[in-house]
């Protein structure tokens, strides 16, 4: 096989352009990681759930620090300079100027999904979103009482798109309240373009559906042609009324600190929004808060040296899979996330495969869609290397 990959294998631990803080990781074994621990005593590599075996950085660390040694952890709401670092940050980013009174600070995106559940629909509504698709978009309707309508997207030859008359039918049923959208997708990495987005913001108009846009992938946006276009920011009135989700916790690697924001333009909304966690959603803690402003205002020059690293990853891992007979990939244009179509090569289960190869990748079925895994890249590089030898021996048989 010919790699294309200019450093690798002979400089592979020192390569000139992947930043120091990408080289390696400390060791995450012991520190309760949901990724590390799941087959723990097993040589499984991790490669799942969507956090990134690198430090945070520097700027976030030395915010975390000076809050430790303010001493005092209190109960907290959002401090005053939180609404205006992601507000800030939305505007430089992504040309999108939002009311910092908007913004209310929530424990994770995940939460806010539920919250908006509760909040924007009734009992056993419908909550349409488009499959396969990051898990709690399925299991979150059913737990909060409403109906997960599922519609799958289509995959051509170069990408996935959102089957537009399937759409219509589900927004179109007059119990279908919602549409949950994912945006930068997770699992396909697919950016939606203007023209999908206001296509969707007509069909949300025309049916009555209000659209909850989850945003946390944003910010890593691989494609140098592809352009975030956040939907609340459309000119429209269904984009005027949609609430919009975001967190630093994907690009700054900070999940574990529990720090997001709902930006819910609707005053009324709001105040219920904040008393609608009815006890069960604690306010965010204190040196979440400071994480997230530091990423926000400080945290540029890390994610630009991350989104190189991740766009060598992504051409390493689309021409080893392409090696592997049976295997296929569409280039992801945002998130770190490889998906895996493992259909050709007659493995009934894929995950089962790659555990027994020593890869411990997520499995499609929980996304909605069997015969499909999907691969984090947000490793060190001979790390990624070590899966990619792991994966080609889960599907090549003697
Ligand atoms: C699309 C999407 N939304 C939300 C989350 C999780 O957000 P939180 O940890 O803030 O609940 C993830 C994590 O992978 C995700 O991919």
């Amino acid at each position: 096989m010919t790699v294309a990959w200019q450093w690798y294998p002979a400089a592979i631990m020192r390569p000139p352009a992947v930043a120091a803080a990408f080289r390696s990781c400390p060791d995450r074994h012991g520190t309760g990681s949901e990724k590390w621990d799941r087959w723990a005593g097993r040589d499984v590599l991790p490669m799942w759930v969507a956090d990134m075996d690198f430090s945070a950085p520097e700027v976030v660390l030395d915010a975390v620090r000076a809050r430790v040694a303010h001493g005092v952890f209190g109960y907290t709401h959002e401090p005053p300079g939180f609404r205006p670092a992601l507000a800030g940050h939305l505007a430089r980013r992504h040309g999108w100027q939002v009311d910092p009174d908007s913004i209310v600070g929530v424990p994770g995106v995940v939460t806010a999904l539920s919250i908006t559940a509760r909040l924007c629909s009734e009992p056993d509504d419908g909550i349409v979103s488009c499959t396969p698709i990051y898990p709690p978009f399925l299991t979150l309707p059913g737990l909060a009482g409403r109906r997960s309508i599922r519609v799958p997207l289509v995959q051509d030859k170069a990408a996935w798109a959102i089957d537009w008359e399937a759409v219509e039918r589900a927004a179109a049923d007059p119990r279908s309240t919602l549409f949950w959208l994912c945006h930068p997708h997770n699992p396909t990495g697919t950016v939606f373009g203007r023209a999908d987005l206001l296509r969707l913001a007509d069909l949300a108009e025309r049916y009555g559906l209000a659209v909850v846009s989850d945003e946390i992938w944003a910010d890593l946006v691989l494609d140098e042609e592809a352009v975030h276009v956040p939907f609340a920011s459309l000119d429209h009135p269904a984009a005027r009324r949609a609430i919009t989700l975001t967190a630093p916790s994907k690009t700054w690697n900070l999940a574990g600190l529990g720090c997001a924001a709902a930006i819910v333009p609707d005053a009324a909304l709001r105040r219920r929004w904040r008393a609608g966690g009815g006890g069960l959603v604690p306010l965010v803690n204190p040196l979440g808060y400071a994480a997230a402003e530091a990423a926000w205002r400080h945290g540029e020059e890390w994610r630009l040296d991350l989104l190189a690293l991740l766009r060598r990853h992504r051409a390493l891992v689309l021409e080893r899979v392409a090696a592997i007979a049976g295997l296929s990939c569409l280039p992801w244009q945002a998130t770190y996330l490889a998906w895996i179509d493992c259909r050709a090569t007659g493995v009934v289960d894929p995950q089962a495969a790659c555990e027994a190869a020593g890869l411990g990748p997520s499995d499609g079925r929980d996304f909605g869609l069997p015969g499909f895994i999907r691969l984090n890249t947000a490793c060190p590089t001979p790390q990624l290397l070590g899966a990619l030898d792991r994966l080609a021996a889960a599907f090549t048989h003697p």
